[in-house]
């Protein structure tokens, strides 16, 4: 007898360093396997790119604080959470930086929770990627991977991302940008960065996306079984 899918809402923890390749993987997966997406870094950039506007700066607590609680989570898919401006280095620095302060990740949480368990009308769960996600906001996923793959390689892929979309661009400076921003996701006290620990790690570093897509769905038929039949069909 063909299995079917479970009825239960999959959520599908992904979370990894930068540039590791866990956006992409999550919004594919959530495209084949008919989930929600969410990229909680867009959340935590809003934050800093809000603060960097009001001419604030993003190490400051208070206004960090101040810019989460007035940033005002309606839909994951408004206008304001794909402005072009949030995929810059500037915004993904100032996003690592207010996300050390506690108050804003609690500001932020009940939003990425809510997402996960009541993913958008008409999606069977979500995928959602970010840092803490197996870890802090869904530590109940059935589906944990930890994206990963080495600085270097991570670098020529941002590098190559960012020249692709025209800026003008310095290899060594997303090298060392890139380090530094782990440094501070790895070594922060509230909701590091690590796998969880029954997250399945993925090592990109010799994988394309199509690879890594196709390794993150036997992970999916491994840990969410009523979910196999479904993952057939998309290979
Ligand atoms: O994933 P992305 O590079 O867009 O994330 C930007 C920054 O936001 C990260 O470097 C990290 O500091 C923070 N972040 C976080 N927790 C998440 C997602 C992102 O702390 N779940």
């Amino acid at each position: 007898m063909p299995e079917t899918p479970s009825p239960l809402p999959l959520t599908i923890a992904v979370d990894g360093p930068a540039a590791a390749g866990k956006g992409t993987l999550a919004r594919r997966l959530a495209g084949a396997l008919g989930l929600a997406h969410l990229d909680s870094g867009v959340l935590y950039r809003a934050v800093g790119l809000a603060v960097l506007r009001a001419g604030g700066d993003p190490g400051d607590a208070a206004a960090a604080a101040d810019a989460a609680r007035h940033f005002n989570l309606g839909s994951p898919d408004t206008g304001r959470l794909s402005d072009p401006a949030l995929r810059t280095p500037e915004a993904g620095e100032a996003a690592s930086r207010v996300a050390a302060f506690p108050a804003v990740r609690a500001a932020l949480l009940d939003f990425q929770r809510r997402f996960a368990r009541h993913p958008p009308a008409g999606r069977r769960g979500a995928a959602i990627d970010g840092r803490d996600i197996g870890t802090v906001v869904c530590p109940d996923a059935p589906v944990k991977i930890f994206v990963t793959a080495g600085l270097d390689e991570r670098a020529r892929r941002r590098f190559a991302e960012l020249q692709a979309a025209g800026a003008d661009v310095i290899y060594a400076a997303v090298l060392s940008e890139l380090e530094a921003r782990d440094g501070r996701d790895i070594s922060r006290a509230v909701a590091p960065l690590k796998p969880a620990e029954d997250a399945a790690i993925l090592d990109t570093s010799m994988l394309d996306a199509e690879a890594a897509f196709r390794a993150a769905l036997d992970i999916v038929a491994q840990r969410a079984p009523g979910w196999r039949s479904l993952v057939q069909d998309v290979r």
